[in-house]
């Protein structure tokens, strides 16, 4: 599928055929999220793949009931210890030679560098969940481009759901993907117009 096509024809999809999703597209959609870009190649996002039916029975008492009751569910998480050693992402890029040739002086963050000012864990946290929606973008789109059809829901409980995915403390979810064989072909949503979210070109 051509990705503009991929694109346009995307749908957040909440109601789903009672049809498994096999295991090898479970691998490619997470295959495909892997792929994004990520501040300093930190790669946060961590995945679980939910499809017991027990799992996604108790997830109805953590999230909303069509995303539970979804084929399955796709939990982006985020592990908060990715982003804690900046110097050291940014050596590995540097030894990855994506600098070579390249003039990156930045006057803004070679104060931040040369003080060494620890990031606070708030930020540590949102740039790892920002992040992890470069990732969840490619795993929907890639759903999408197999035929399944998939929805994006921040409407979960942290603490519910953290506990039935047994997740340790350094590890975060920033939303779960119900994903299956779409039941439904909607049209598509409202978007603003080009020149309302263009300001300006200067
Ligand atoms: C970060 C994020 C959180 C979302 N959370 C929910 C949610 O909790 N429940 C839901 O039904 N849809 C959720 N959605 C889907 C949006 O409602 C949907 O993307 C939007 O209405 C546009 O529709 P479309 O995706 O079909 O183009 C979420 C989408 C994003 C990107």
């Amino acid at each position: 599928m051509e990705l503009l096509q991929a694109i346009q024809g995307r749908r957040s999809i909440r109601r789903y055929q009672d049809r498994d999703v096999p295991p090898e597209s479970v691998r490619e959609l997470i295959d495909a999220a892997r792929l994004a870009p990520s501040g300093a190649n930190s790669q946060p996002w961590r995945f679980v793949a939910v499809r017991s039916a027990e799992k996604r029975k108790a997830l109805r008492d953590g999230t909303v009931r069509f995303a539970a009751d979804a084929p399955l569910v796709i939990a982006c998480c985020v592990d908060l210890d990715a982003y804690r050693d900046v110097g050291r992402l940014g050596a590995e890029m540097r030894a990855n030679g994506m600098f070579d040739g390249v003039d990156a002086t930045t006057a803004v963050f070679d104060e931040f560098v040369r003080t060494e000012k620890p990031l606070t864990e708030a930020a540590l946290r949102s740039n790892c969940m920002f992040n992890s929606a470069f990732a969840m973008e490619n795993l929907v789109l890639r759903a999408h481009d197999l035929g399944l059809g998939a929805c994006i829901v921040a409407m979960f409980n942290q603490q519910i759901v953290r506990e039935i995915l047994e997740l340790p403390d350094n590890v975060v979810i920033t939303a779960l993907i119900a994903v299956g064989y779409p039941a439904q072909s909607p049209a598509a949503r409202p978007r603003l117009a080009l020149e309302e979210v263009f300001l300006k070109e200067i």
